[in-house]
């Protein structure tokens, strides 16, 4: 078997086949990968029905797990989370509003590993955001005013109380913990250098991102608004097709993503594990 890559024409994610993730990698195998994941920063593996313990040795050949809070985790598996929605759950997706996985912590997940163990007929997408093109498309001068401002981060939104009962917490069959230190707040530059490729990234979410620090609520929002709008059009947007037993991971450094519905009636799980990051400079 030899690894091939395939960039999407959408101008980032990629398509690696010629691999079998039930099997341990080496060394150099890894580095292929590792590569691949920092170049595409969306990458999908098809047809990979891997167990529990080949998910989380997948998930350690990029680093130590991540620390997942507010959401349960699967039983026996505490770096396995399970996103689940049932036929006949009426709250939104999981994840369905843009966000990069928990920003709000002070070092945030490098990667998120995503694998479909049911996927529903139709529906069920998931929408990636390029941070890297989104920064380059901006002007010199918005460019130079980013890099001065700093963002501030909160789980509130989704996992204080008021988020959970908001947001339909109780009906989900995913286990939502909520917890009054979702108030917290995390400061992160809104323009991220990343650590290992170098490259900026336009790094502020719809879901966590509160505010810019030093600027008035109504000047704060103003400016989120614009960023928002500029880094979720079209052109910077993967709109992602999951089959059964496909493995994804992206660079939560340089995208953000966002769940789609539109497959009430039918049932979606996903098994979900992070890799740790650093804190954003
Ligand atoms: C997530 O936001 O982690 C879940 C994404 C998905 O289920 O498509």
């Amino acid at each position: 078997m030899s690894l091939t890559v395939r960039a999407q024409p959408s101008g980032f994610g990629a398509r690696v086949v010629g691999i079998d993730l039930q099997q341990a990698q080496d060394e150099a195998t890894i580095a292929d990968l590792r590569a691949a994941w920092l170049e595409h920063r969306v990458v999908c593996f098809p047809e990979q029905p891997m167990n529990h313990a080949q998910l989380e040795r997948f998930t350690r050949y990029f680093g130590e797990f991540g620390d997942d809070p507010y959401v349960e985790s699967l039983a026996g598996h505490k770096h396995i989370l399970e996103v689940r929605r049932e036929p006949d759950e009426t709250p939104q997706p999981f994840g369905a509003s843009w966000h990069s996985d928990w920003s709000f912590q002070s070092s945030p997940p490098s990667a998120t590993i995503l694998h479909a163990k049911i996927i529903p007929p139709y529906g069920g997408n998931t929408l990636y955001a390029d941070g890297v093109l989104a920064y380059e498309a901006l002007s010199e001068s918005l460019k130079t005013e980013l890099e001065e401002l700093t963002a501030i981060h909160s789980a509130r939104r989704p996992y204080s109380h008021e988020g959970y009962e908001r947001s339909g917490g109780r009906a989900r069959s995913m286990r939502i913990l909520p917890n009054d230190d979702a108030w917290k707040t995390q400061q992160h530059p809104v323009v991220r250098t990343h650590p290992e490729t170098g490259r900026k990234a336009l790094w502020v979410n719809p879901v966590y991102t509160i505010s810019i620090e030093d600027m008035s609520n109504e000047a704060s929002d103003a400016l989120l608004k614009r960023l928002f709008d500029h880094a979720l059009q079209d052109r910077f947007i993967y709109e992602h097709k999951w089959s059964p037993d496909m493995l994804t991971m992206w660079d939560n450094r340089a995208v953000q993503h966002c769940a789609q519905g539109g497959y009430d009636g039918h049932r979606r799980v996903m098994h979900r594990t992070i890799v740790a990051g650093d804190m954003p400079h």
